[in-house]
């Protein structure tokens, strides 16, 4: 009897995260979730958090990413830095033929951002090296289904769409972290830290979009953060049938709560409602609800439940033929209405 074929090997990936704050432990969680990924070390500059984290996980600490490069056997790195470092510190890693999962934004300037998309595209090429952008609310089960039920064609055409995101930061929330509050740290404010993801949903769900209008300003937390905590958009989609439809968007980190996030959009034969959970109120007068999943106890829902879903799709992606689909071009195209926004809001001056 001729012998067993040997097994191959399954794949091991190694993964480092750099940048142990408050977004790492969703990263740390889904790695320690995922078969064949293996957590390999940690980075930051920060000796205290690079500690406590090197600590908590039992692997070694990094002052820098060029430190844990030059170690070597790395094949993944999670970026979960402030928005300054994002660019920077994937191009560091692409040139060493190390795959990027980097948070949001994918830059904070759009110089930055359109450079990473063409170094990334190169990496690919070469190398097969991936680079994905952490928007994870793509993921969640009622935009995933309100993509599907948009792209089945049975609801018609889509008349219009507007979109809020209603959330309450105070100044303690930028003191912690002063990047935040910053043109130079974090390349914007409120529109660049948290409505950036809806700003995605919106063109990823109607279309690729314009701004017709669009205003930014500073109001409740006005001399604590230099960046806007406000800002209202009306934008022009062309949608997936080559129409052109309007959508209106009013976000505030001025609010009393972080209120869920509503994007409504109006087509042909029905009326399309997310408020965390997806209603769509059909012309005909039949109404479905479909649920989120995923919301753990103790975890903010409204940031989104999906990190975990992205992530392994990410790693899912490494050695396939084709680039991650949310790659660094895919991810500017947020950054740019943000920028368009200051343009209209700000004399030219460091929210370039
Ligand atoms: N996807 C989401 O829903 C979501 C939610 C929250 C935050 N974020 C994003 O995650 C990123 C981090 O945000 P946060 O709130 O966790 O910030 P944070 O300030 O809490 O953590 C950032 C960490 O990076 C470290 N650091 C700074 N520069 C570094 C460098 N060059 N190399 C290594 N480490 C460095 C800091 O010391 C700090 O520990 C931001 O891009 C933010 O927008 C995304």
């Amino acid at each position: 009897m001729s012998p067993k074929p040997a097994q191959p090997e399954p794949v091991v990936r190694r993964a480092a995260v750099v940048g142990c704050g408050d977004i790492s432990a969703q990263h740390f969680g889904a790695i320690e979730t995922l078969d064949g990924v293996e957590l390999a070390g940690v980075v930051d500059t920060d000796a205290d958090r690079r500690a406590a984290a090197s600590a908590e996980h039992g692997v070694p600490g990094y002052a820098s990413l060029g430190e844990l490069l030059a170690a070597g056997g790395i094949d993944v790195v999670h970026l979960c830095t402030p928005h300054n470092t994002h660019a920077p510190l994937a191009q560091e890693a692409l040139a060493r033929g190390v795959n990027v999962l980097t948070e949001k934004p994918v830059a904070h300037t759009l110089a930055d951002a359109e450079a990473l998309a063409e170094a990334s595209r190169a990496a690919f090429a070469e190398h097969g090296t991936q680079l994905g952008v952490c928007f994870q609310n793509r993921y969640n089960a009622p935009v995933l289904a309100l993509r599907e039920l948009l792209d089945s064609g049975s609801l018609g055409r889509i008349l219009g769409a507007n979109a809020t995101v209603m959330w309450h930061r105070t100044p303690e929330y930028y003191a912690a972290r002063p990047w935040r509050a910053t043109w130079a740290g974090s390349g914007g404010g409120l529109l660049m830290n948290q409505a950036i993801h809806t700003l995605d949903l919106l063109q990823w769900l109607v279309g690729p979009a314009v701004m017709v209008g669009g205003a930014a300003s500073t109001r409740a937390l006005a001399g604590a953060i230099e960046v806007e905590d406000t800002a209202d958009l009306l934008l022009e989609h062309t949608t997936a049938d080559g129409g052109r439809v309007r959508s209106v968007f009013y976000a505030t980190n001025a609010n009393g709560i972080n209120a869920p996030v509503t994007l409504d959009i109006v087509t042909e034969g029905a009326a399309l409602s997310l408020r965390g959970e997806l209603t769509v109120r059909y012309a005909d007068g039949r109404v479905d609800v479909i649920a989120e999943a995923g919301v753990l106890a103790g975890e903010r829902s409204y940031w989104g439940a999906s990190h975990r879903l992205l992530i392994a799709d990410f790693y899912a992606s490494l050695g396939a033929e084709r680039p991650f689909w949310i790659g660094a071009e895919e991810a500017t195209a947020a950054l740019r209405l943000i920028k368009d926004v200051y343009a209209s809001s700000y004399a030219p001056g460091n929210w370039v």
